[in-house]
């Protein structure tokens, strides 16, 4: 079987590397050249744990090419995939401007049936829409060929991408012909020997179930930080709260755990397209918005903390260690993370800040350029540091050496953003020591 996937982002490159390994042959299509050219060489753009493996492996076994020209090789494929980005405009609302370029482009050069599939994340319409813009342009060629459209979220997350495309708990198709749902069948049947379920829909209602659920796991999190911060005031511990709500099966245990915010590309970006779809529709997604404001607040919750440790003394000139850069671990995502409000705060305070990730250092020094201390480990972060802010809860470090760190620190002083340590432990050690929810 033939594809092509257009967008060698991290849904794309992940999507063509897992299909690849099913036996199919992949064709990744994009505009970048660089990176074309560095992906051919087996050189791969994301931290993906495993992800370079799959590549090299596939690429080895002629299974998984890769192409800047989807005019050239389109005409061989049976599916192409489209997972370009979408990037949110100014108001909130999914860009579709390169969805719909792919669109055009395949309209352009079409010359035998295919199934076109959006994988990337698009407000409901959009399928009915990139029907349109290939219709559009075979019209004005004046040439009758047969296609079909479907949608298929994609549901992976960052840092677990392989092990949820090669076993996701379900995949959800939208498609509303016979002839183009026995292709998608087909691609997708070496994954039932792993027992997952494919969910058959309409166009619209894949398109929308992508949004819902995103939108809801980011409810989960507002939801859970909103009663994490009253158990504070009120003498709870939310991750008692937590174990005792889990249990009920009915809400079960997963993506309840308080922090000190969500980010990454999908959360963020989702709530406020949804809120937007709604707003256009004439409609008012209040759950959402508040969603939304409880996040802005809860990435702020840190630098609060931190403030009211010190007892309204000034911070300016005080030495401030994070720990943790990316949205979340096994990731150098930096797009959207608590990190980023943290650091703007404590640099317009006039603090010195010191940071360590396992991965996103690169990425940081992109965005932040020399305005904060770049180290080269967790422990040197911490040296002469008045206040140790942990904000992204990497396996690493999960057990430091408390002893060295407090002989080290100025203060010894540690906000913990995800609540993996323990109060007990800490103050054994002379640490004052804050979490969420507690
Ligand atoms: C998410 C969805 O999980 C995935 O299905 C979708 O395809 C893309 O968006 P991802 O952005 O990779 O995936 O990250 P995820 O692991 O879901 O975490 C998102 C954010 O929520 C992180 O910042 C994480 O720290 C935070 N989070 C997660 C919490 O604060 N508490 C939780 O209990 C779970």
């Amino acid at each position: 079987m033939n594809i092509a996937i257009v967008g060698t982002g991290y849904v794309g490159l992940v999507s063509g590397a897992c299909f690849a390994e099913t036996g199919a042959t992949v064709t990744c299509v994009d505009v970048d050249e660089n990176k074309i050219e560095a992906l051919k060489k087996g050189i791969i753009p994301i931290y993906e744990p495993g992800l370079d493996e799959l590549v090299v492996k596939n690429v080895r076994a002629g299974r998984l090419k890769f192409s800047t020209c989807l005019p050239d090789i389109i005409n061989e494929q049976e599916i192409v995939f489209t997972a370009v980005g979408t990037p949110p405009d100014e108001d909130g609302s999914a860009d579709l401007k390169y969805v719909l370029q792919v669109a055009k482009t395949i309209g352009e050069n079409l010359n035998r049936y295919l199934v076109v599939v959006t994988k990337s994340t698009v407000p409901v319409g959009t399928s009915r829409k990139v029907y349109t813009a290939i219709k559009k342009e075979l019209d004005k060629r004046g040439v009758d060929v047969q296609f079909d459209v479907a949608s298929n979220p994609e549901f992976l997350k960052e840092g677990n991408a392989i092990k949820d495309f090669m076993s996701p708990d379900r995949v959800v198709i939208g498609v509303e012909s016979e002839r183009a749902k026995k292709i998608l069948t087909k691609l997708y049947k070496p994954f039932l020997i792993n027992n997952f379920r494919v969910i058959f829909m309409d166009i619209p209602s894949a398109e929308m179930t992508k949004y819902a659920a995103n939108s809801m796991l980011a409810t989960r999190i507002s939801f859970m930080n909103d009663i994490a911060n009253l158990c504070e005031l009120v003498g709870a511990d939310v991750n008692k709260v937590r174990a005792g709500i889990g249990s009920d099966t009915r809400i079960g245990r997963k993506f309840l755990y308080a922090g000190c915010g969500y980010g990454g590309s999908c959360f963020p970006k989702d709530v406020k397209a949804l809120i937007k779809t709604a707003d256009d529709n004439g409609y008012s997604l209040e759950v959402l918005k508040a969603v939304e404001r409880v996040n802005e607040r809860q990435k702020g919750v840190m630098f609060e903390k931190l403030k009211r440790s010190f007892n309204g003394e000034s911070l300016a000139g005080k030495k401030i260690a994070l720990w943790g850069l990316a949205f979340k671990p096994e990731t150098d995502d930096m797009r959207e993370s608590t990190a980023l409000v943290v650091m703007k705060k404590l640099l317009d305070e006039g603090c010195i800040v010191t940071a360590y990730d396992p991965e996103a250092m690169k990425e940081c020094k992109r965005i932040m350029g020399d305005s904060i201390i770049y180290c080269n480990d967790m422990y040197e972060a911490v040296n002469g540091a008045d206040a140790l802010l942990l904000l992204t809860e990497w396996k690493e470090f999960r057990l430091p050496d408390w002893e060295a760190i407090g002989r080290s620190m100025n203060r010894k002083l540690v906000l913990d953003g995800r609540n993996i340590y323990d109060k007990e432990d800490l103050n054994e050690h002379g640490f004052e020591y804050h979490c969420i929810g507690k």
